[in-house]
């Protein structure tokens, strides 16, 4: 064996030689990897006694990219498409030889190699989407060529991860090796191609299947039609799509300038800035400064949840998903059985649109049993308390609790809010409480704030997170104070927005405008389909504010077919004259005098006191990190991924600039508009909030 570079091998074994990959953790394309391949296979392709060569990686998976770290800066080595000449030109049949993933940069090294072999379990993607990016190797233009242009447009705007089989249908693969025996199958697959002369398959030059799209742009119109809820606000899906329009229509260098144009657009671009921070926040957000990663793990093989409502019966459904049994309990029978069924309904849907089997059903129904006696609940590893937002109820529920549960058992509230020290406070075991605030649905939003008190311990908290992993939620630590991370900054903009109603913007003005900067909806029009009556007493209720006046009359949102807007027979929400009456007597009361207030104004009043909460949550230690708090943002409350995140956003306005504002703000309509002490420190010292 000789070494062509700290991570790249070349040994021979007869006439085959084996260029062997080992940069960990995921054999990125860095500047190393670039050149290991290049010197690698120049001299496999220079030496006679080579007829074939395999390409195959060590560690967990073939390449998994570019090196995301490398983008921005000043390129090194020889470039990718350098990489890829030299082995889509070799004079001999180049097979890559694939395990664990073979993603972005990874599958477009792939696929200039003549043949492909891949372990069952390998996966197969163009991620770049999710970077804000396009497969910017040639990958756009030769999919398409492999698995024809429906499914290039498919993978290469969702970013989806194909299993081995699916790309051995497509063509993508053409051999599946044995698990564990990759090497030999990659081998031997080599010397019958040597023996057999096999074509030197150039992916590039297979026409077939983008011609078979030429002269039907109503594939892309449709395609963009169908996707356009989703795609609102991206560029890089439109620009992926572009791109594959560039591999039907042109021929293939052409294709590539293209790719290479609206690559070098994106990459330098704010979107994909912002995307390719949110993966190492993502990231980043795993890891807990004082909680090591061999702190022990509580084994967890079975859950409890006490509660079968809407919150209860959606964090069961994850823990069945993920194979793990749940016992959930409630107080009377009729709620318990009406919980089950809802879960059931809920299963059958996602079974109906394709997204489960009928079997699959039933496995995991068989997974959720019910159960109306607390001590139900003495032999799980893990209780999640998902009842009314009550602390004496909690207080009630967490006494019996440590009454019942086994030692060692896990005691979770799924509180949004509450004081989870106090709760921990009525158990003789506080080090065993912390809080898992689901969000609503909780089987399908992917946010987690895991909540740790002040005695959780450290194994609780690193079982939580990883736990969280397991059930497919992105996790964030945060601490303890009222409304957590999320909840709290998102009081800070739902104040606001109640007083630019009260100064004189609509409600749907507020609306359009964050909807524009790319939130799903607005605050009116969340809480029009959330419902206006939660939390409001009918008894109670006199008036006193706008809520007030709409639900006395009926106007309890979405549900009874009017809240802050008026909706048409198909939903639609449309300005309500009436609502504009209530807030008019509102300000006309008030003494004041409405007033026009610019877009530019809603949006600075609404999101720069979210930043401010951010700082506070910094200063208090209730947050790690700022891009914790970004992933909270992105993953509970619809902030546009390809704006980071709060404190991100703040970054790019500069925290100057939302220091200023805020102190003008401050002058002009009070106290709650004060910069954190952080903020002003932080501007002095010229640091950005991802500093802190
Ligand atoms: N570049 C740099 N670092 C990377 C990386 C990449 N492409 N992919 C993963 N890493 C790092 C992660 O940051 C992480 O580092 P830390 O341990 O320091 O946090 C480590 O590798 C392990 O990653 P994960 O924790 O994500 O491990 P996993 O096993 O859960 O997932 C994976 C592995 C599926 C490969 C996942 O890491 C992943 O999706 N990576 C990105 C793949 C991707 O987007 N590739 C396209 C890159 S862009 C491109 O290729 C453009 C082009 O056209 C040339």
């Amino acid at each position: 064996m000789s070494a062509i570079n700290s991570v790249t091998d070349l040994t021979v074994e007869g006439d085959v030689a084996v260029i062997t990959l080992n940069s960990p953790p995921v054999n990125a394309l860095s500047a190393n990897v670039r050149e290991g391949l290049f010197e690698g296979f120049k001299a496999a392709n220079a030496d006679p006694a080579v007829k074939a060569i395999v390409l195959i990686c060590e560690g967990r998976t073939f390449i998994a990219g570019a090196d995301i770290t490398e983008f921005g800066g000043a390129s090194k080595g020889p470039s990718l498409t350098e990489v890829q000449d030299m082995m889509e030109n070799a004079p001999k049949p180049v097979v890559a030889a694939i395990h664990g993933t073979a993603l972005g940069g990874g599958l477009e090294i792939a696929l200039v190699a003549h043949y492909r072999v891949a372990v069952p379990s390998a996966r197969f993607g163009l991620p770049e989407v999710n970077l804000g990016l396009l497969p910017g190797a040639g990958g756009t233009q030769r999919l398409p060529r492999v698995a024809g242009v429906e499914k290039a447009l498919e993978m290469m705007t969702s970013g989806r991860h194909a299993p081995a089989k699916e790309a051995l249908e497509m063509g993508l693969v053409d051999e599946l090796a044995e698990d564990g025996k990759l090497r030999e199958t990659a081998m031997a697959f080599a010397r019958k191609a040597v023996a057999e002369n096999k074509p030197l398959v150039k992916v590039r030059d297979n026409n077939t299947k983008v011609e078979a799209a030429r002269g039907k742009p109503e594939i892309f119109a449709a395609f963009r039609k169908a996707n356009a809820r989703k795609f609102r606000g991206f560029l890089a899906p439109e620009y992926n799509i572009r791109c594959i329009e560039a591999a039907v229509n042109l021929p293939f260098n052409e294709g590539l300038a293209v790719e290479r144009k609206l690559f070098t657009e994106l990459v330098t671009g704010s979107q994909s800035a912002a995307q390719r921070y949110t993966f190492f926040a993502e990231r980043q957000a795993q890891k807990i400064p004082d909680v090591p990663d061999d702190t022990p793990l509580i084994p967890v093989k079975s859950v409890g949840i006490i509660g079968a409502g809407t919150m209860g019966g959606g964090i069961a459904m994850n823990f069945a998903n993920a194979g793990i049994p749940v016992v959930i309990v409630e107080l009377k029978e009729d709620a318990l059985q009406r919980g089950l069924a809802t879960i059931r309904k809920n299963y059958e849907r996602t079974a109906s649109r394709g997204g489960l089997t009928a079997e699959q059903v039933e496995q995991r129904c068989a997974l959720i049993t019910g159960a109306l006696d607390m001590n139900a609940l003495a032999p799980v590893d893990l209780v999640i308390e998902a009842v009314f937002e009550r602390m004496d109820i909690k207080k009630d529920i967490f006494t019996k609790l440590d009454a019942i549960c086994k030692p060692g058992a896990i005691l979770a509230t799924n509180t949004s809010g509450l004081n989870i020290d106090e709760i921990a406070s009525v158990t003789k075991r506080p080090e065993a409480v912390i809080g898992l605030h689901f969000f609503s649905p909780a089987n399908v939003m992917k946010l987690l704030e895991i909540v740790r008190a002040d005695h959780t311990s450290k194994s609780v908290i690193a079982t939580s997170m990883k736990l969280a992993k397991q059930i497919g939620k992105i996790a964030v630590l945060v601490g303890v104070c009222p409304g957590f991370v999320g909840n709290r900054i998102l009081g800070a903009r739902q104040r606001e927005a109640q007083k630019l109603v009260l100064e004189g913007a609509m409600p749907w003005d507020i609306d359009r405008v964050l909807f524009d900067f790319g939130f799903p909806m607005g605050p009116f029009a969340m809480s029009d389909l959330a419902g206006l009556d939660i939390g409001w007493v009918k008894e109670r209720s006199n008036g006193e504010t706008i809520r007030d006046v709409l639900c006395e009359a009926d106007r309890r949102g979405q549900k009874t077919g009017a809240g802050y807007y008026d909706y048409d027979e198909n939903r639609n929400a449309l300005p309500s004259p009436f609502t504009e009456k209530v807030i008019h007597d509102f300000i006309v009361k008030s003494g004041a005098n409405p007033r026009t207030i610019s877009d530019e104004e809603i949006l600075e009043r609404c999101l720069y006191p979210m930043i401010n909460e951010g700082v506070k949550i910094l200063e208090e230690g209730k947050a790690i990190r700022a891009s914790d708090i970004d992933i909270v943002w992105q993953n509970g409350y619809g902030w546009p991924v390809y704006r980071g995140g709060p404190m991100w956003y703040g970054d790019q306005i500069s925290p100057a600039k939302v220091l200023a504002k805020m102190k003008e703000f401050q002058a002009t309509m009070g106290d709650q508009f004060k910069p954190a002490p952080l903020l002003e420190k932080m501007v002095a010292e010229g640091k950005k909030f991802s500093d802190l």
